[in-house]
């Protein structure tokens, strides 16, 4: 284990591996972590949520049998093995298929229908995790017959979740809970049809992610890379301050067409952001916005 390279004015971590008292020691190691991760790596999470960012780092000093977050730092820098691992922790990964089925109901009544008036639409599926909303869309619009002319751009901070998106096996004992989501989410068909069991995993049909372009994009620091009919940006700005909230806003709001539509999770509102006005509500209670100017 590394000795603390902090003053002796703090106890160390203590021993049941819970974070010390919040002081503001710990304040200035964790700012210059992440400022050291942003101009290292890239990766900026300096306006992240505090509390939920410093729970997440703690876990990551003892997870690497270190006692302080200067500590982390040091290894960080140094061993990109070590980024990787972080960026996990930070970057919340939980996700389901056909999450809040009430959420697809709305978009095959709401969304689908306009989509239908486009020869060829462009959809973003912004923080897409391990990409079961992915297919999970994927399925929605093939069962509507507007897959055919849908390219999808399913994108995330994350390497190693879409790299798993990619492949399309979600675990085996999840189906049971997907497919009583599926059909609350109005689906039409038998759920099974769309995989095979593979060792204690469904493989998802390949042609459900033919139309789907997988790439690795930062929504706080990189730029917007298309025009886009519909923006799903869901349970990804929760973990964010205020501040970053307004950036991806920004993003969104740059990326959509006029009359585009944004979906955001069940926390989510356009509401109280800067671009507020730019939208009128499609189905609010689902957190669907349509541009209007
Ligand atoms: C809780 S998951 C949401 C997954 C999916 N959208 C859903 O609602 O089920 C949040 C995802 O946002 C991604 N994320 C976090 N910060 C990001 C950023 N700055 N740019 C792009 N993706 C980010 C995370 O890697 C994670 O996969």
């Amino acid at each position: 284990m590394s000795s603390s390279p902090v003053g002796a004015s703090r106890e160390p971590a203590g021993a049941g591996n819970h974070p010390p008292a919040h002081d503001d020691l710990e304040e200035i190691e964790l700012s210059l972590l992440l400022e050291g991760v942003f101009r290292q790596y890239g990766f900026d999470f300096r306006e992240y949520a505090p509390a939920s960012l410093r729970r997440r780092v703690w876990r990551r000093v003892f997870a690497e049998g270190l006692q302080t977050i200067s500590a982390l730092q040091d290894k960080l820098l140094h061993d990109p093995a070590c980024m990787e691992r972080l960026l996990l922790d930070l970057s919340i990964n939980v996700t389901a298929m056909f999450r809040d089925p009430s959420f697809y109901i709305a978009f095959r009544e709401k969304v689908v229908p306009a989509l239908r008036t486009y020869p060829f639409t462009r959809i973003w599926v912004a923080g897409c995790s391990t990409g079961e909303e992915v297919y999970s869309l994927a399925i929605l619009l093939e069962e509507e017959q507007v897959y055919d002319r849908t390219r999808i751009y399913a994108t995330d901070i994350n390497e190693s979740v879409l790299e798993q998106a990619r492949a399309g096996v979600f675990p085996l004992d999840k189906m049971r809970e997907y497919t009583q989501n599926y059909i609350k989410a109005g689906g039409t068909r038998a759920f099974s049809e769309y995989y095979v069991a593979k060792y204690d995993g469904a493989q998802f049909q390949r042609s459900l992610v033919e139309n789907v372009v997988f790439a690795q994009h930062n929504l706080v620091s990189d730029r917007s890379f298309n025009e886009f009919n519909v923006i799903v940006c869901r349970n990804v700005m929760i973990y964010f301050d205020r501040a970053l909230q307004d950036k991806v806003h920004r993003l969104c709001y740059q990326s959509l067409m006029t009359f585009g539509i944004l979906a955001l999770g069940a926390e989510e509102t356009v509401k109280f952001s800067p671009f507020e006005d730019c939208y009128e509500d499609l189905d609010a209670n689902e957190r669907l916005y349509k541009k209007v100017k």
